[in-house]
Parts: structure tokens; sequence; C-alpha cells
């Protein structure tokens, strides 16, 4: 089985080494390899996806909104969000699914709150990797959803388009310290706090409540100074390795039919992160 993911930059993932020790331990034969693909030439990547007999391919950045216009199916998931991070080639057509919403939403809902029926929760940030989470979460019947972004426009935006399907607002960041009180779960889907900067937060973390469940979708670093400041004021704290794992568990089940080796893959991206 041929398997690889396309991206510009594309040495940095950790998806080939994820997804080589997963092949190998469902005894599948078979490469998952990196492709550098820059935006020119994705039209003719995409293409080659058939040609090669690829069975799929993960699609990861500058691509996932593009690659939309080549394929031939879209699932709701890549039609809801607006990007696409998976192609399935099922005997030369292509289908794009988006997998990271409900990566996201199934780490989470393992690692910190099994329920978020009823919950207020608020993200921090609203791009691509907002959109997706938002869009998983709005599945989970939260009572509400608050976006917050440097530009704020951008929130507000986002809370207008999908206001038919939840009870979702957006906001500027000076108004978070007074909504604290009423929040249980905060994500933080901005880069801020990423090796190498990692002595940043999106967020002031003083008024934090203890028991609040703060999220980032950074792995790397584990723990970010935002996870580390809300650990220390009595939050429970979730990182992004769950998320990377489990959108390429899903990715990975779509393509073999089978259930993903999810330890094997956690264990394999924390050795290389250490
Ligand atoms: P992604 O697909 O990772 O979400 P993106 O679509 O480029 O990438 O979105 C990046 C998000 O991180 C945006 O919400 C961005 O805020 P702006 O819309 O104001 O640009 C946010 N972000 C990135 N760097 C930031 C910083 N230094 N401070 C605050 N927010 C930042």
């Amino acid at each position: 089985m041929l398997l690889g993911v396309m991206g510009d930059p594309i040495a940095q993932s950790k998806s080939p080494i994820m997804h080589t020790a997963a092949l190998r331990a469902m005894g599948i034969s078979g490469a998952y390899v990196p492709l550098h693909i820059t935006p020119d030439k994705l039209g003719e990547a995409v293409e080659a996806i058939r040609t090669l007999g690829f069975r799929g391919v993960n699609v990861t950045i500058p691509h996932k909104v593009a690659v939309m216009a080549y394929l031939d199916i879209l699932d709701k998931s890549a039609k809801d969000i607006g990007a696409v991070n998976t192609i399935v080639n099922t005997n030369g057509i292509l289908t794009g699914y988006n997998t990271d919403g409900i990566g996201y939403v199934r780490s989470l809902k393992a690692e910190a709150i099994p329920d978020l029926t009823g919950t207020r929760i608020l993200v921090i940030g609203a791009g691509g990797a907002a959109r997706g989470i938002i869009a998983a979460l709005l599945q989970e019947s939260p009572a509400s959803i608050i976006v917050s972004n440097r530009t704020a426009d951008k929130a507000l935006e986002l809370a207008e388009e999908w206001s038919n399907k939840g009870n979702i607002t957006g906001i500027t960041l000076d108004l978070i310290p007074e909504l604290l009180q009423d929040i249980d779960v905060i994500v933080n889907t901005t880069s801020v706090g990423m090796y190498p900067h990692m002595d940043e937060s999106p967020v002031d973390t003083s008024l934090f409540r203890e028991g609040m469940v703060v999220s980032d979708l950074i792995y790397n670093p584990l723990r970010t100074r935002l996870l580390q400041e809300s650990l220390e004021r009595g939050c429970r704290i979730h990182g992004g390795l769950g998320m990377f794992v489990y959108q390429g568990a899903y990715a990975l089940e779509y393509w073999t039919g089978q259930p993903a080796p999810i330890e094997i893959m956690r264990q394999t991206i924390l050795e290389c992160l250490s």
C-alpha cells in the first residue's frame, strides 16, 4: 500500500515516522513517504496519486484548501471545514476528508473531558485549525462556543458564518478576562507558544479557575507555557499530541479499513520528540 503526505515544507513532518510504525504494527506491507510539493505543482501531484496507484495521502500546509479543487468527491467533514487533510483513492476516484476536527475531539474526550454536552468553550484563534476544531465541537452539543482572535474581524466573521449551526459568538481578546468565570474549556488553536517561541502564551492565565480544562493544539513542546501555567493554577490540561495521533489514526482507518494502533503511534511520536 502506497501512502504519503504532501506539503511545502515537508521535511519536518512527523507523519511518515508515525505511519511507518503503524503500518508495520498492522502487518501491512507498503510505505508512507514525505512528498515535497510546491503550490504550482499541486494539480499534477494530485493526478499522480491516480497514476502511481497511491491508496491515499495526507495533505498539509499550505495545500489544505487549494487541494479541494482537484478532488472528485468531498466528504461532509471537508465541506463543513472548507479544508482537506486526507485523500482516499478508490479505483481512481479521489475523496477528500478532514480528520483534524474529529481527531481533536476524540482526543479531548479520551484524555480530558469525556462529555462536552452543555459545556461553554472558548476558542482562541480563527484560522484553519480553529475552523476544524469548531466544526467538530459543534457536533458535541456544547452550550456555547466563543471565538476570540488577534484579528477580531476574523473571529466575528467565523461566528457569523456558523451562527446557524449552534450558539457561537465572536469576541475581541480584551473581553476574555471578564468571561473566564463562565468558561469550562479553553482551546488554543494559534501557534503562540510553539517551538522555538516557548516563552509565549496566547492568553493571560492569572484568572483561570481550578478545574477548568485548558487545551493546546501545539504538541512541540508537549507542555506549552499556557499548559504549564494552567497546571499550576489547578486546571486540567490537554496537549496537542493526541490530536495529531488521532487525525492520523482516522486517515489510516479510512485507507486500510482496519483499527489503527493508537498507542504505538503515540509512543513513536513521543520517542522522536524526546
Ligand atoms: P492554522 O491553520 O494553524 O490555524 P492560520 O489559518 O494561518 O493557521 O491561522 C493562524 C491563527 O493563529 C490565526 O488565528 C492567527 O491570528 P490572526 O488571524 O490575527 O493572524 C493566530 N496567530 C498567529 N500568530 C499569532 C500571534 N503572534 N499572536 C496572536 N495570534 C496569532
